[in-house]
């Protein structure tokens, strides 16, 4: 871990670049899905997500932090990509280990797909450290990839979860020794292009992006990234290395992480979420 002086503090870390506006427009990215292109997952077979502490947006539906996640996926709604294009693949990532890209990058695609009617796939591109498969009951042996190996076949390795309905996820699968370039492969942007056209919102988790080019290897084919900052956690000179490597491609917007409390207060231009993501929130205001 950086030395902590270096790290970000609290509120107003870093310029958010084109941080999204606030306000609630009409759902558009769903305009392009075709029902009759729709992929099928496999429903239950590997049982149900176990959430644990990483999903209270199903978990703890009235929080706070369930909250502050479903108005990050609203502002994500009315943003826009580069070339003023909808926001409907996003990549999440940060600079280091930790800050939270796995839990922001599930929360907002399970609010998403809160949504009725919404189709929205969480796909794991942290192949270095895959963690979906912690939070699943009967982890699948394969995942992006073995297909993007051309090993398995989408419908064997899409897991269709009930709950709540319309959320998929496609896990990492076999850890490969090349991951950045199958990232950058071919397979990968004919996979994203699939996935569009069958999803209303495809969301990327990836690896911390200041010392490894897998995210940025996305950039081609996301409409933009999400970067996550923890406080205290992410180095201060780091999270200006990574925007400066991901701005070509768009940043929609800077989630500040793991604020003390009602420290980020006043700080409309973030999203921003609190400590233990709720819990011990929740039993503060309530005593
Ligand atoms: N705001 C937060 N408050 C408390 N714990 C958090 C918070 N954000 C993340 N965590 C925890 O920190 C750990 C790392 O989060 P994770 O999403 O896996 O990070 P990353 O994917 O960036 O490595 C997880 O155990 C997660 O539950
Ligand atoms: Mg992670």
């Amino acid at each position: 871990m950086p030395d902590r002086d270096d790290t970000i503090p609290g509120p107003r870390p870093v310029d958010p670049g084109r941080a999204p506006q606030g306000g609630s427009e009409p759902w558009r990215a769903g305009a392009e899905a075709s029902p009759d292109q729709v992929i099928k997952g496999q429903p239950g077979r590997w049982g149900p997500l176990t959430p644990a502490d990483h999903l209270p947006t199903i978990t703890d539906p009235f929080s706070l932090v369930t909250e502050e996640f479903r108005l990050l996926r609203v502002k994500l709604d009315s943003s826009e990509g580069r070339d003023g294009r909808a926001l409907r693949v996003l990549a999440f990532t940060s600079a280091v280990p930790g800050e939270g890209k796995t839990c922001t990058a599930l929360n907002v695609a399970a609010a998403a797909a809160q949504e009725v009617g919404h189709r929205v796939i969480l796909v794991e591109c942290d192949l270095r450290r895959p963690r979906l498969k912690l939070l699943l009951q009967k982890p699948p042996a394969k995942g992006l990839s073995d297909l993007l190996q051309g090993k398995t076949r989408l419908e064997e390795v899409l897991l269709d979860l009930d709950r709540p309905e319309g959320l998929f996820l496609l896990p990492a699968g076999t850890v490969p020794p090349n991951p950045v370039e199958l990232l950058g492969s071919r397979a990968m942007s004919d996979l994203v292009k699939r996935l569009r056209r069958s999803f209303h919102m495809v969301l990327m988790d990836t690896p911390p992006s200041l010392h490894f080019a897998d995210a940025a290897r996305l950039g081609p084919v996301v409409d933009s990234y999400v970067l996550v900052v923890r406080s205290g956690v992410a180095p201060r000179e780091g999270v200006a290395t990574v925007q400066r490597a991901l701005a070509p491609f768009g940043i929609a917007g800077v989630v500040l992480n793991d604020t003390a409390g009602s420290a980020g207060k006043g700080y409309g231009d973030y999203y921003r979420y609190y400590a233990a993501y709720g819990r011990e929130l929740d039993k503060g205001n309530r005593s």
